[in-house]
């Protein structure tokens, strides 16, 4: 990728999360999970801890909590509308070991050796390249230090496992959620990563979304996709991708129920050691 689409990707990930920056601590959802993050592996009083896609710092701020007036944390993000909201919060309160750092995830100038803990709460979806970020993150750790992260399986979400069906089925890539989208995967990734153990977590959850939802759930150029640039569709031949929606079409109609269609929503709370 060159320069000017690392650019253009970044700012598809600011534009969206600018934009959601303002009504991001109303989601319930983001927060418990975030916490169940630090809950699987606190980090411990004293440590050094990095939160990586920190949004509106709500790992940050629990984090520092827990590692006391002797801890220090950084928390990292692209958006500037994320961080303006974390950074209102700390004036608010009496934390003075918290800093928030305009930086890419996968571009990180920290020096080697110096986190005790690494935690990326429902941000790793948006890395394009898992691989070399992993092993960069593996190098900030200190010997003995653990990444704690979220990934999702790649079933689910049933709007990205369909068009992911349909479009892999015609040769082109749909890369969102693929690196981790299994135990294994994920466990392959971390071990190429340099990680020595790998506990992965699985909490199965899911509902039914409505039918016509469902029917009206086929993804265009425009929509938000992470993970991925450019968007999985742009080089789609129209032709191709007439196919790929009627097979999408014919896919989500079979999964159609009286109660709607299945959205699996489980989560992979993944931990990693040095
Ligand atoms: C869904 S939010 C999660 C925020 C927070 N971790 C939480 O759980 O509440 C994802 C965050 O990751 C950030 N992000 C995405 N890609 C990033 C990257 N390459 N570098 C830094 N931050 C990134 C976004 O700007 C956004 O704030």
């Amino acid at each position: 990728m060159n320069i000017e689409e690392l650019q253009a990707y970044h700012k598809h990930i600011t534009d969206t999360y600018d934009q959601r920056s303002g009504n991001h601590d109303n989601s319930q959802w983001h927060r418990e999970t975030a916490l169940k993050l630090i809950d699987g592996i606190p980090p411990g009083s004293g440590n050094s801890i990095l939160d990586i896609g920190t949004g509106t710092g709500t790992i940050a701020f629990h984090v520092a909590s827990l590692a006391g007036p002797d801890g220090k944390v950084t928390g990292v993000d692209l958006s500037r509308g994320m961080l303006c909201e974390a950074n209102k919060k700390l004036a608010d309160s009496e934390f003075n070991n918290i800093e928030f750092v305009l930086a890419d995830a996968e571009q990180l100038a920290f020096a080697n050796n110096v986190f005790d803990r690494i935690y990326c709460a429902s941000a790793f979806f948006c890395i394009l390249d898992p691989l070399s970020t992993l092993r960069q993150w593996h190098g900030l750790l200190k010997p003995g230090g653990i990444l704690g992260f979220h990934a999702q399986p790649e079933t689910s979400y049933y709007w990205i496992r369909e068009a992911r069906k349909v479009f892999t089925r015609h040769g082109y890539p749909y890369l969102i959620n693929n690196a981790t989208g299994s135990i294994e995967k994920s466990e392959q990734l971390l071990a190429e990563s340099g990680f020595n153990k790998v506990d992965i977590r699985v909490e199965e959850s899911g509902y039914y979304m409505p039918a016509e939802q469902a029917r009206d759930s086929w993804i265009d150029e425009s929509d938000f996709f992470p993970g991925q640039y450019p968007h999985p569709v742009t080089n789609v031949p129209p032709e191709i991708m007439m196919q790929c929606k009627q097979q999408y079409e014919s896919n989500i109609e079979k999964l159609i129920t009286e109660k709607g269609i299945w959205n699996d929503i489980s989560m992979y709370y993944i931990y990693a050691y040095k």
